[in-house]
């Protein structure tokens, strides 16, 4: 799909991934709808990209609120006449497996995976109307083989790439034109390890476990080490570009887990994840 006039919305807009992705796309030629929960960040990003002379509004809510996911198509319709393209990028990381309440859990799922829910339930009408649209579903590496440490994280990007991968056959099936594409990195320099500054304030005291700190420093280090989102916006882009359905920056590391999981369901022991493994592609 072309990205020059048309309108794409971002989720997650105001930084790490989104932001890189709206400087890209609007190099491109493209309109856009920022969405993000923080408005600080959100006014910070439009103003930037405005001043470079780019299309931009931001609109500021809660992507698990599907009344706020329709809200972002209608500000599209309003201010640009169109909506072509939807980045349900959003995301938080919280919590291990073991040891983590309940409603850090619905938190997590509520915004990475209802995030996406509402986003197609919202924006996939649209496209098959007018027979044009693209989807891209910020999934991870984390949804591709289980990660010690990321339960509640994993859960919910399994989802997403489930979630993506029905939607890829269910438009194959109707023969829309309307592409979708399953981003699933490694490790990115973003903020993505400060989740819990969206946390709802009841539910922070449940994801002070030293277990929960422990494994929050790891991850930490290894987004550090990650690469650029610079690196993570030229693969979206191109995705879009020429339809392609999976989005790899860690290639080496996705074909790995997928590799190791299926010589572990076929008999072969487990092998120890390797997390530096999965910071560079
Ligand atoms: N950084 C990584 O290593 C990495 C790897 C794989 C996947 N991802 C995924 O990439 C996506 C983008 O994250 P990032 O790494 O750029 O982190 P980030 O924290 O820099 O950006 C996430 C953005 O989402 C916004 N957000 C959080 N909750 C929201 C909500 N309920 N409604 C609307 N906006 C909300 C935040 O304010 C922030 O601007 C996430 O889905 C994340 O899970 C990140």
């Amino acid at each position: 799909m072309e990205l020059n006039g048309r309108t794409a919305v971002i989720t997650g807009g105001a930084s790490g991934i989104g932001l890189a992705t709206a400087y890209k796309f609007a190099e491109l030629g493209a309109n856009l709808v920022l969405g993000d929960i923080e408005q600080g960040p959100l006014n910070t990003a439009v103003s930037a990209l405005r001043d470079k002379g780019f299309s931009v509004i931001g609109v500021q809510g809660d992507v698990s609120v599907e009344s706020d996911v329709q809200a972002l198509k209608e500000a599209a319709l309003e201010e640009f006449g169109g909506a072509h393209l939807i980045f349900n990028n959003a995301g938080v990381a919280a919590g291990p497996t073991i040891g983590t309440a309940k409603k850090v859990w619905d938190w997590v799922m509520k915004v990475n995976v209802d995030g996406v829910i509402n986003g197609i339930n919202v924006f996939v009408p649209h496209f098959l109307e007018q027979n044009e649209g693209h989807v891209v579903n910020t999934g991870s590496l984390a949804g591709l083989g289980g990660v010690p440490g990321m339960g509640a994280y994993c859960a919910s990007k399994f989802a997403v790439v489930g979630i993506s991968e029905s939607l890829f056959h269910e438009l194959a099936m109707r023969g829309s034109q309307v592409g979708v594409s399953a981003l699933c990195p490694g490790f990115v320099k973003t903020r993505i390890f400060e989740s819990q500054r969206n946390m709802p304030s009841d539910l922070r005291s449940y994801n002070e476990s030293p277990d929960a700190r422990a494994l929050n420093d790891l991850g930490s280090a290894a987004v550090s080490a990650g690469i650029d989102a610079d690196i993570v916006a030229e693969a979206v882009a191109d995705a879009v570009l020429t339809n392609k359905f999976w989005i790899l920056t860690h290639m080496k590391a996705a074909v790995r887990t997928t590799e190791q999981r299926l010589e572990w369901m076929k008999g072969s022991g487990p092998t120890t994840i390797n997390l530096e493994g999965a910071t560079q592609p």
